[in-house]
């Protein structure tokens, strides 16, 4: 690969009829990673990303949710926009796959194919299952049901076919002539044995539900699904006429799960071939995630909600995990206890002693300043340089090696061994006993301390594609500037300039401990606030973001209230027992009440600009008492005082003193 060879890198387009979860979360990031990468070799990357929203299961999810299909559609594409800000990832462009300029290109591919007498009108029978989206033979059946284990029906229905058959050969040839086309190799096998048993014309078209792109000229059918999805990846570049398309298409890359090969692997490239379009660079199949040893399932809730993890553990370090963990085309398990190691071993103790270490060291005997720089054949450069430059050397080669082969787990390994030789050369050199020496020492102090500054320079500079936050304010806080964190900054050694004041950053990567908060069901356990103790301000917004969604639905008849409506909240008498000022905000009272029940309740409520908490002591007060309990800056609230007014006009609903706590407001 020259070093401004452009990259163009895509993910699967995620079905709309999940909420993303750690397998999504996955391919993109490892995308991200890619485009990251490229760009950091000075080279023209571009990224994409987004959802598939056509297709029966999605008509019928709709229906069932008595929506649209549209509105079903966009309810479920924005947490797979959304997630992207949460992992770090930032991919040129996020396509639906029922916005026009696609429905547009998928057309013109239809017709491509359609003039080129690879499209004929039959009849289709066979076992389909609606939620594969898929024909299966009798002997593909398992149990009576699809190889997924979902239901099958038997179906006859007219449908368009493509000649997939008259392919076979020439996609075998293709693959010869370009053995890096499917990887990893073993993939590449599975896929030739596939093809070699023979290849039959597949259905194209669908006649039994609308939700989809009509069939040009005959609008009783819409285009199959997946005609339709994999098409994105020339739509989004503007169509075989656009500009990007020219510039990035013959350097596609598609990251896929193994789980959709075929279809990737062969019918893509030759819908490709008929509609006479150039075939993508490459396919890689990467491998599966499980969680604690089983599959995701959204009955066990198992799967790793990628907020969550985030939430416990930031996006770096969530990155971290995934990429190094296993290589990129192999099964993986997601369990808690590999993710701390991983975190506590790698980052905290690795990286972040080293980059503490240093920063510290420097901090306290050189104010923090940087001193000259050291480089080979420069008087002073000694056997403990020399050697971990050395290191850095072969780390590099190995690094940008195995980056080109998309070895993630082998370029953070590489990465980790400059970490490692340099938390070596700190006990080699021994700095705090040059410290002591004092004068007599004070140049081999200086060049500990700089090679040491420019170990993190250089680790930093080579981290940004995997971890791009950490990595930012590392570079930030070493004053390395923009334009100089890049690949070719990395060749010469020596190039952190003397005489800067660092700073030091916050620690970057702390010790995390568990039992972390991970799983789908994780956090609707801590959302329901039966573990209080438990609840984190992550569980409050996915308890609201929930809260909202039904609230949408219902927003038409909820413009009235109905009497059973008022009857479902709670307004009580209760009286203020305690009250203090909030620990966290300025703006908030914390109030212990006696609303006549058991125990006391803690409420907060933003009243503290108006009241003197000890004027409140004794009050009656209107306590909105069945609200769900909300973490507020670190409390839990209880329940909701009603106040009218704002700011320090704000006043609280007064109950006549000789109304029993406890009296329910009707
Ligand atoms: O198949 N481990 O969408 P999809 C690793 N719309 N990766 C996983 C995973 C896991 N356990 N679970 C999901 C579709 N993935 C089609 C694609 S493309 C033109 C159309 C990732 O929502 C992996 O990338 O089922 C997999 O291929 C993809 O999500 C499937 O996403
Ligand atoms: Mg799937």
């Amino acid at each position: 690969m020259s070093e401004h060879t452009p990259f163009y890198v895509t993910t699967p387009i995620y079905y709309v009829n999940d909420r993303p979860h750690v397998g999504h979360a996955y391919t993109t990031l490892a995308a991200d990673t890619l485009t990251r990468w490229h760009r950091l070799m000075g080279a023209p990357a571009y990224s994409l990303t987004g959802t598939d929203e056509h297709g029966q299961k999605i008509e019928q999810a709709a229906n069932k949710a008595g929506v649209t299909p549209q509105q079903h559609a966009d309810t479920y594409s924005a947490p797979f926009r959304e997630m992207l800000a949460t992992i770090g990832a930032a991919p040129n462009d996020f396509i639906r796959t029922t916005e026009p300029r696609h429905k547009a290109v998928v057309s013109a591919i239809w017709e491509k194919m359609l003039a080129a007498g690879d499209i004929y009108l039959g009849k289709y029978e066979g076992w389909y299952s609606v939620s594969d989206e898929a024909y299966f033979t009798e002997d593909e059946l398992v149990n009576g049901k699809a190889p997924s284990g979902h239901e099958v029906t038997w179906m006859v229905e007219e449908s368009y076919f493509f000649r997939l058959s008259q392919y076979g050969e020439r996609l075998l040839q293709y693959m010869e002539a370009h053995p890096e086309f499917v990887q990893p190799r073993s993939r590449a096998n599975e896929i030739k044995r596939f093809v070699e048993g023979g290849l039959q014309d597949i259905s194209i078209s669908r006649a039994n539900f609308s939700w989809g792109i009509p069939v040009p000229n005959d609008d009783k059918h819409v285009i199959y699904v997946w005609v339709d999805a994999l098409s994105n990846y020339i739509s989004a570049l503007g169509g075989p006429e656009g500009e990007l398309y020219e510039r990035f298409w013959p350097h596609a890359h598609h990251l896929i799960g193994k789980d959709i090969l075929r279809f990737h692997a062969v019918y893509w490239p030759c819908f490709l071939m008929s509609a006479g379009l150039p075939l993508p660079q490459q396919i890689f199949a990467h491998g599966w995630w499980t969680v604690e040893g089983e599959k995701m399932s959204k009955s066990k809730g198992n799967a790793i909600d990628p907020n969550a993890a985030i939430e416990a553990v930031g996006a770096d370090a969530f990155r971290y995990f995934l990429l190094r963990e296993i290589a990129f085309g192999s099964d993986g398990d997601f369990s808690q206890s590999a993710l701390l190691t991983r975190i506590n071993s790698d980052l905290a103790n690795d990286y972040g002693n080293l980059l503490n270490r240093t920063l510290g060291m420097l901090g306290k005997y050189r104010a923090s300043v940087t001193p000259a720089p050291v480089r080979p054949g420069d008087e002073g450069w000694g056997e403990h340089e020399a050697w971990l430059l050395e290191v850095a050397q072969s780390a590099r080669a190995s690094l940008s090696e195995a980056m080109s082969a998309f070895k993630f787990h082998d370029a953070l390994r590489a990465i980790w061994s400059l970490v490692s030789a340099g938390n070596k050369y700190v006990d080699l050199t021994a700095p705090w006993t040059l410290a002591k020496a004092g004068e007599e020492r004070a140049a081999d102090l200086d060049r500990a301390l700089y090679t040491l500054c420019e170990t993190l320079r250089v680790v930093g500079i080579w981290t940004q594609p995997f971890l791009p936050t950490k990595s930012a304010e590392l570079l930030d806080a070493l004053k390395v500037a923009p334009e100089a964190r890049l690949w070719s900054a990395t060749e010469a050694w020596g190039a952190l300039p003397q005489g800067e004041t660092l700073a030091k950053p916050n620690a970057l990567f702390p010790r995390v401990e568990g039992p972390l908060l991970l799983t789908r069901a994780d956090v609707e356990r801590a959302s329901k606030g039966e573990a209080q103790a438990k609840s984190s301000p992550q569980a409050d917004k996915k308890a609201d973001k929930k809260a909202d969604k039904k609230a949408d639905k219902k927003a038409e008849d909820e413009a009235h209230a109905e009497f059973d409506d008022f009857l479902k909240l709670h307004i009580k008498v209760a009286e203020v027992l305690t009250a203090e000022r909030h620990p966290n905000a300025d703006r908030l009272l914390v109030l212990t009440l006696n609303a006549g029940e058991e125990a006391p309740r803690t409420v907060c409520a933003g009243i503290a600009s108006a009241y003197e908490p000890s004027a409140l002591v004794g009050q009656r007060v209107a306590l909105l008492a069945n609200l769900k309990p909300r973490k507020i800056r670190g409390i839990v609230s209880q329940g909701m005082l009603l106040a009218a007014g704002e700011g320090e006009g704000v006043r609280l609903m007064s109950v006549d003193p000789s109304v029993p706590v406890g009296s329910r407001v009707s």
